[in-house]
């Protein structure tokens, strides 16, 4: 469920009409709604009700600090992957001590950044960084938190470049060599090593392969407690999938979810942590966009938007479906035809659907795109030197440029043009 609904025949973000917000801020533009994330954000954390939880938010997936704040003000934890986000999260707010740090390559910056913030947990990918991090944190006079993340060999049966949980993908250590990992870490100085962390990939539309996943970690949880290891946290990742398909696609939802985390783990008395990214921010943004152009090809009709790949990457990188609707609600039975939506970019990859079936659409008309909040933003890039678009975030009748649009001089001035030219 989200917060992007027709009323009085104009799509509207909560309170606020999208053709006022489009004469304020132009187009294309990210749209966020407050009331969705907030709605989503406490779905995670009712479902893990009765258990010791903390919901860290993945930030990857959109990491605007103004959606941070709104989750942070909530309680979440934020899960970061980089530098930049332990910089941003705590720019936002986020105190250390709710701040998870995941990653396959952490440098010895990152480490020293984040053990100087005193993050709640690094999430520990192979034996090198479990030596860099204990080395560091000495030299700091400090032991850091440890979870080491278990690659447990588990299909989470999603598209290949977001499946993390097989031996082949670069992702934890192999969970059959975790025991000897774990008695490395253990005599590691500068490491408190209190858990495990497993993340199997990203849009699972099924329980399964969470379950499988979580059955290894509680396994391994009893074992390495006999080994002597005091394992008092889980970090079960992230990845439960959203619908993209409005009407036609039903993945668990997280009350479920959380049922399976208490079936799998509950008995552990472990605290629990949980990563989800997409299911917070994905249906609670859209990429609102104008028709440039439409054009009749030799055997279709193109629909050319003033968005582009470079904007919003996950049709031409994943394939990805998103739902495409018209800003003005089509009349009831108004005749549908297949256009190929584009951007205006110069690769013939620059598009976001084939032969989709569409409502009459004309130059000038507006467009949004559903299911656009997670990895849009984020993943946007300025090919073609198309600047980065804005992102507005919705609450009830309110709304605010929360990323303003940069001017070509912002962008063109990042360059320098050495002496000898
Ligand atoms: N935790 C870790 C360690 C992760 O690597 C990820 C996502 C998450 C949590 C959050 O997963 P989520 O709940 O969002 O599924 N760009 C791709 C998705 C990449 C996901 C990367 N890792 C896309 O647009 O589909």
């Amino acid at each position: 469920m989200d917060h992007f609904l027709y009323r009085d025949g104009v799509m509207h973000a909560e309170d606020v009409s999208l053709t006022d917000m489009v004469a304020q801020v132009g187009t294309p533009f990210y749209c966020y709604s407050t009331a969705t994330l907030t709605r989503h954000f406490q779905l995670f954390d009712d479902a893990l009700a009765g258990m010791p939880h903390l919901v860290c938010y993945a930030m990857k997936a959109a990491s605007n600090q103004a959606i941070l704040k709104t989750l942070g003000d909530l309680g979440a934890g934020m899960d970061v992957v980089s530098g930049g986000e332990l910089a941003r999260a705590t720019a936002a707010g986020i105190p250390g001590d709710r701040i998870v740090f995941s990653g396959v390559g952490k440098t010895h910056e990152e480490i020293h950044a984040a053990l100087s913030l005193g993050i709640r947990q690094f999430n520990v990918e192979s034996e090198p960084e479990l030596r860099a991090i204990s080395e560091i944190a000495s030299s700091l006079d400090a032991r850091a938190a440890v979870a080491i993340r278990v690659n447990p060999d588990v299909d989470a049966k999603t598209h290949a470049k977001i499946a993390t949980g097989k031996s082949e993908n670069k992702f934890g250590i192999p969970i059959a060599r975790a025991r000897d990992v774990y008695a490395e870490a253990a005599a590691m100085p500068g490491l408190d090593v209190i858990g495990i962390d497993v993340h199997i990939g990203s849009q699972l539309t099924q329980l399964d392969p969470f379950e499988a996943a979580y059955k290894k970690v509680a396994e391994l949880t009893e074992v390495l407690r006999a080994d002597g290891h005091d394992i008092r946290r889980l970090d079960l990742g992230g990845g439960l999938g959203i619908p993209y398909s409005q009407g036609n696609e039903a993945p668990p939802l997280p009350k479920d979810y959380g049922a399976l985390i208490k079936r799998t783990v509950g008995h552990l008395g472990c605290e629990i942590e949980i990563e989800p990214g997409r299911l917070i921010v994905g249906n609670a943004g859209i990429l609102v966009s104008r028709v440039i152009y439409v054009k009749s090809g030799q055997d279709r009709d193109f629909l050319i938007l003033d968005a582009a790949m470079n904007d919003l990457i996950r049709p031409s990188m994943y394939d990805a479906y998103h739902d495409i609707v018209p800003v003005i609600q089509p009349a009831v039975g108004a005749e549908r035809s297949a256009y190929d939506v584009v951007g205006p970019v110069c690769e013939s990859g620059d598009t976001f659907a084939k032969a989709r079936q569409l409502t009459a659409l004309h130059e000038g008309d507006l467009v949004a795109f559903r299911s656009a909040g997670a990895y849009g933003a984020v993943m946007s890039s300025e090919y073609n030197t198309r600047p980065l678009i804005p992102e507005v975030l919705v609450h009830g009748s309110e709304f605010a440029v929360v990323r303003a649009r940069p001017s070509f001089d912002d962008i063109i001035n990042r360059d320098t043009i050495p002496y000898w030219l």
